[in-house]
């Protein structure tokens, strides 16, 4: 078993497979193309996800599998649309008029949006990852990026609302961001355990050739353990603008025939804050891909 790098997703919607492609460097997502796709009857988002991913796995035997439930929660609401966001009204301007219809003037405007993501391998074996944006419902539709609500949808720490954010901003921060990130690392951790390794017990090799010979391995090399490991470094820390006591760390958490996953983490505040990067490293140390998590709470990312 190694990584994929194509990846068939049981979905119609086209804005999820572009944004999945940008949140999963190095895979081609190629969407099924049926239109007999099962009903989403499942009381949870991981059981649609489930459901349009065993009806891919069952349609694409020997492929692997990516499936994806989301749905907006509005606290004023009792969470609903939640995981009938979908069904709530045609998806766009109608349904945008009928939530903002229904909150009117209320002044508690939460809202999160979710993302479930279910990996199914070639074998069946399932993986899955979540991701949640916690933000407000605006008064009124702004700006032109995304799709769905994102007109509506302020996040948290910002003004603007995720159109008028734009893809880029959710390519790094969205709730879908956030769980292909998630899914990711569960995804190593699996490979992980079903023991997926190369000629390279430790990796040591990529590591070494990564810090030497490239330009992203040399910036870092001051920073980071050049073997798995911790040790005391600084982080800045936007929230109080400063420079802050933090532990530097380097992980392989899979290796492959030619190709190794390293893990770069930067944690402070107990914890309680991380940054990490997802490094794909070929066998020379260069550099294949990267995908950096943010600092994010454990509870935005938790992986179930
Ligand atoms: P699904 O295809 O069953 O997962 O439906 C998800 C629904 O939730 C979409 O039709 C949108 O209404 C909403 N939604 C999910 N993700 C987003 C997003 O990133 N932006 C805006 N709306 C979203």
């Amino acid at each position: 078993m190694t990584f994929p790098r194509r990846a068939i997703l049981c979905s119609r919607n086209a804005h999820k497979a572009r944004e999945l492609e940008a949140l999963l460097p190095g895979w081609e997502i190629a969407p099924l193309d049926r239109d007999d796709y099962p009903d989403e009857t499942g009381a949870t988002y991981v059981e649609n996800a489930r459901i349009k991913a065993e009806f891919g796995h069952a349609a694409a035997p020997g492929e692997w599998i990516l499936a994806e439930d989301s749905g907006i929660e509005v606290d004023a609401l009792g969470g609903r649309p939640g995981v009938q966001s979908a069904r709530y009204a045609p998806e766009g301007a109608h349904a945008i008029a009928k939530l903002l219809g229904e909150l009117g003037d209320t002044e508690d405007r939460c809202a999160c949006y979710v993302s479930e993501l279910v990996a199914l391998l070639p074998d069946g074996e399932e993986v899955r990852g979540t991701g949640i944006l916690e933000g407000r419902i605006s008064h009124e539709p702004r700006g032109s990026g995304g799709f769905g609500y994102d007109p509506v949808f302020v996040p948290d720490g910002e003004e603007r609302t995720v159109a008028e954010l734009g893809d880029e901003w959710k390519a790094r921060n969205s709730h879908r961001a956030r769980a292909a990130r998630a899914l990711l690392a569960a995804l190593a951790g699996a490979l992980l355990l079903a023991g997926c390794g190369g000629g390279h017990p430790n990796g040591q090799r990529q590591l070494s050739a990564f810090f030497k010979d490239t330009r992203l391995g040399r910036r870092w090399a001051p920073r980071f353990p050049h073997k798995p490991g911790s040790r005391p470094c600084v982080a800045y820390d936007d929230t109080v603008s400063q420079l802050v006591p933090a532990t530097c760390s380097t992980d392989v958490a899979v290796q492959q025939q030619g190709r190794v996953l390293a893990t770069f983490t930067v944690s402070w505040n107990h914890g309680n804050r991380v940054r990490a990067w997802f490094v794909f490293l070929h066998d020379d140390g260069t550099v294949e891909s990267v995908t950096r998590e943010g600092e994010v709470p454990a509870a935005s990312t938790t992986t179930s």
